[in-house]
């Protein structure tokens, strides 16, 4: 495996191996890659010839209060799981590679970056938006992947690639979780010992909203009332959101009819963690 740091050289590379015919699997990443990116380079690397997984801080994606700066990185862990993973090139440009000038142009997607995390994270999903669409013209991949965890994201990029006519195919890949269920997250190494127990919280009160949709429940209101409640009960939560939608618009629904997705956002102390889970009977 090849670690490239500029843009032109990974054109170079890609072109040769599109001259060979080569499906391209691709795995946009911010680093501090655990099990939950592993899966994603796997199954591209089940599913294409070649995978490249770029890591990439994206700053237009950070809010001015956001943890940019102290995000973690450690270049050579991430380059052994790249590589155990099954990718051929990891592709780590630098801020100025990617950002040479300041840009002047922008991938907005409306409607579904109103709710959730872009409500609470305004810029968020044009900073995601914009860095993505440069990445899949850099890497030009057939098949691109994301995890479910991030489920607006996923539902965003979706909408985008179908917008603008972007030759790639979008696949979406399970929540990977730590044996105690807590979405695994480059994140959660900001916790202490004491906000990892309390971390918890976020999958039990989902596990609690799936009990009461299996007895079930179908008003939401109610639903989302006793999620919150169930997370307040931890003294180091803070509730960000809770809501449900549905699982196409990603708009607000008052009764369980179609699928919807179930998505919170919790800060555990300063550390903000998201979970979620689909519905669908
Ligand atoms: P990052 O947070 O590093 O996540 C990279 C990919 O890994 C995303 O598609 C995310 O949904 C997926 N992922 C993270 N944790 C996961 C888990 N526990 N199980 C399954 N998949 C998981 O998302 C980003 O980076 C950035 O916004 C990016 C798309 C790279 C644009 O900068």
């Amino acid at each position: 495996m090849r670690v490239i740091c500029t843009i032109s050289e990974i054109r170079e590379i890609i072109r040769e191996w599109k001259k060979e015919g080569f499906s391209v699997g691709f795995v946009p990443t911010m680093g501090y890659l655990h099990e939950g990116h592993k899966s994603l380079i796997e199954k591209a690397s089940s599913e294409n010839q070649r995978v490249v997984v770029s890591t990439f801080v994206n700053p237009t994606q950070f809010g001015a209060n956001e943890d940019l700066n102290k995000y973690p990185r450690d270049l050579e862990r991430d380059t052994n799981l790249c590589e155990k993973a099954g990718a051929h090139i990891m592709f780590v440009p630098s801020a100025d590679e990617m950002y040479p000038t300041t840009p002047l142009t922008f991938v907005n997607v409306n409607i579904l970056t109103e709710g959730l995390c872009g409500e609470k994270r305004p810029g968020h999903f044009q900073g995601v938006c914009s860095v993505v669409t440069k990445l899949f013209n850099i890497i030009t991949p057939n098949r691109a992947y994301f995890g479910e965890k991030d489920a607006q994201q996923l539902a965003v990029i979706r909408q985008m690639v179908k917008d603008l006519n972007m030759d790639v195919k979008i696949i979406g890949c399970p929540i990977i979780r730590e044996n105690d269920g807590l979405a695994k997250s480059s994140r959660n190494t900001y916790l202490s010992d004491e906000e990892r127990k309390a971390a918890l919280i976020l999958n039990k009160s989902l596990k609690h909203a799936n009990e009461l949709l299996l007895e079930g429940e179908k008003n939401t209101e109610k639903i989302i009332e006793s999620i919150k409640s169930f997370i307040i009960s931890e003294p180091l939560a803070k509730i960000d959101y809770v809501q449900i939608v549905d699982s196409e618009t990603l708009k607000s629904v008052d009764k369980i009819e179609k699928p919807v997705l179930i998505a919170i956002a919790v800060f555990i102390g300063k550390t903000r963690l998201i979970d979620n889970f689909t519905w669908s009977n």
